[in-house]
């Protein structure tokens, strides 16, 4: 089995920082210590009313992450604004999120059935430029369908009810699991590659890395919130532990 890449997402940082309205703790401050920790690359999520990340800080965070040789994935939704924003910083990676002002996060997958006119475009003028694109949808194989007809490398699948019902000790958790593990199944066979995300913990971490087709895995809230009792580079080395130790598990 392949080994699974950990990409860190440092928004909540930049969260605590606008709280204050100052200018510290500092995303691009976390991001080097998260690569020194040993993650595999760094996620933000440029939102369309910037109550985190910043335009200030991608531009940070792109050129600490190409000084490093470290993957940025830019998360942004399917706007002319971050379309623009992502084709002048051309970072590694784009995925692509639907946004609404008024959640708290992100709530769902992306509706590419619904609104593959208007995403198809965007997907492949950002992977013309060489950038990956990726597509954060439910464990949905028809979703990840047509993220493939629309020009998409990846597809990261939505781990957030999954990570609910566990949390919420919901018997629905292992049903919730198996759609996980039935559409990076069929998106793998459909010569996709598969990464997952949100709401993952120390908890729900080893479910979802032992599925064998995930690639990639992108983790920022609870991280964050364990730096304060922990620190940073302690949970990133706890979480890279429990990945490896869910893949060697996995693959007896
Ligand atoms: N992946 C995507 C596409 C996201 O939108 C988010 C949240 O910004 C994450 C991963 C990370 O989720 P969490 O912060 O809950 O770990």
């Amino acid at each position: 089995m392949s080994r699974l890449r950990l990409g860190v997402n440092i928004d909540h940082v930049a969260t605590l920082r606008n709280a204050r309205g100052v200018d510290y703790p500092s995303p691009v401050r976390a991001a080097e210590l998260a690569m020194s920790a040993g993650c595999d690359g760094i996620t933000a999520h440029l939102r369309e009313d910037r109550r985190h990340i910043s335009d200030a800080d991608i531009e940070a965070l792109t050129d600490i992450t190409r000084k490093r040789g470290v993957p940025l994935n830019f998360e942004m939704a399917v706007t002319a604004e971050m379309e623009a924003i992502a084709l002048r910083n051309l970072p590694h990676a784009a995925c692509l999120v639907p946004e609404r002002r008024d959640e708290v996060t992100t709530e769902g997958g992306l509706d590419l059935l619904g609104g593959f006119d208007r995403i198809a475009p965007v997907v492949q003028r950002l992977a013309g430029e060489g950038i990956r694109v990726s597509c954060f949808i439910d464990a949905d194989p028809a979703q990840a369908a047509a993220a493939r007809r629309a020009g998409a490398q990846v597809v990261e699948l939505h781990t957030g009810a999954y990570c609910d019902a566990v949390r919420e000790r919901s018997l629905e958790a292992p049903a919730l699991l198996e759609r996980l593990k039935l559409a990076a199944f069929e998106a793998t066979r459909m010569g996709l590659e598969v990464h997952a995300g949100h709401g993952i913990d120390f908890e729900t971490v080893k479910p979802i890395a032992a599925i064998p087709q995930v690639a990639e895995l992108n983790i920022g809230h609870f991280l964050v919130g364990e730096a304060v009792f922990i620190g940073l580079a302690q949970a990133i080395r706890r979480m890279r532990l429990l990945m490896d130790e869910a893949r060697a598990e996995a693959s007896v």
